[in-house]
């Protein structure tokens, strides 16, 4: 049996979410664009998306990044067919891009992933001198104050104590307590337009779209390393990918629910 990745690819196949990231690629008009960044890659879902709609082998580069090298290594065999695009795969921080990409770029691409960095402010001024002027900036988020509306916190809650009851019970264990690192203090979007403000840029478009997120959602992303490091700290991946899965599955049928809603913050900026 092969070693299990507990990557984002599952997740990143899903309608829903292949939507939300197509509506921000085609705010950011990407299907014009020469040069392209895309920070936190994973494992290319969004970068199928975006070399669907660039137009010139010849012309379009897209340097993609992302941290982990099992990402970068699932991304590079699921496009090495595409010839869309010149595609350079760079596994680093996105923290480092000012000493990985010279180029200056049309467009910086960010899904799903801005959160996960400490210094927003150095980071997004990072991006900012990656840009030619003119450049845009997109990127979009579900973890920020204000994804999870107050009518799902029942559920959130229900679903975290089922979680605990059944790890105890079936292995004996529990999550460890942590102190909230900083990448998980939540910024609100009025937070995220001073930031992109006060680095030089304009908003062209700014939204938050609410998305219902069908049980498939919630389930596949139990299989996300990060996801679940991050509500069950301490636990090894396989048990807490197996509870968690389960545990979802039977809450929403006691609800009786086919949804559960969380909200997408996008934002399209453009450097003067
Ligand atoms: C939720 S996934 C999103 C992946 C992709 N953007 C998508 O939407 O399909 C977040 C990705 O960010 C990457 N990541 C987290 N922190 C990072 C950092 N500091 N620098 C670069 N990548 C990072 C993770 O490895 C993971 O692949």
């Amino acid at each position: 049996m092969g070693k299990a990745k507990y990557d984002f690819s599952s997740f990143s196949e899903l309608d829903f979410y292949k939507k939300v990231n197509t509506r921000l690629i085609e705010l950011a008009e990407v299907d014009k664009l020469a040069k392209i960044i895309e920070l936190g890659c994973g494992t290319g879902g969004v970068t199928e998306l975006i070399l669907d709609r660039v137009n010139s082998a010849k012309n379009t580069v897209i340097y993609a990044i992302d941290s982990s090298a099992t990402a970068i290594s699932t991304s590079l065999s699921r496009l090495e067919s595409r010839k869309e695009a010149i595609l350079k795969f760079i596994q680093t921080e996105a923290q480092n891009l000012q000493n990985t990409v010279k180029d200056q770029v049309d467009s910086v691409i960010y899904c799903n992933s801005i959160h996960y960095i400490n210094n927003k402010m150095d980071m997004v001024n990072q991006i900012k001198k990656s840009l030619k002027k003119g450049g845009t900036f997109a990127f979009n988020t579900s973890f920020y104050s204000g994804s999870h509306p107050p009518e799902t916190e029942i559920f959130l809650r229900k679903w975290m104590l089922k979680t605990i009851r059944l790890l105890k019970k079936r292995y004996g264990i529990m999550p460890v307590k942590v102190k909230k690192v900083e990448s998980r203090v939540q910024l609100t979007p009025d937070n995220y337009t001073e930031l992109i403000l006060s680095n030089g840029f304009y908003i062209k478009e700014k939204e938050v779209i609410e998305v219902n997120v069908p049980l498939d959602g919630w389930y596949h992303i139990c299989s996300f390393r990060d996801w679940i490091e991050g509500v069950l700290p301490g636990v090894p991946l396989s048990k807490g990918k197996e509870i968690l899965q389960e545990t979802v599955k039977e809450l929403f049928d006691e609800m009786n629910i086919k949804t559960l809603q969380r909200n997408w913050l996008s934002v399209v900026a453009v450097k003067k």
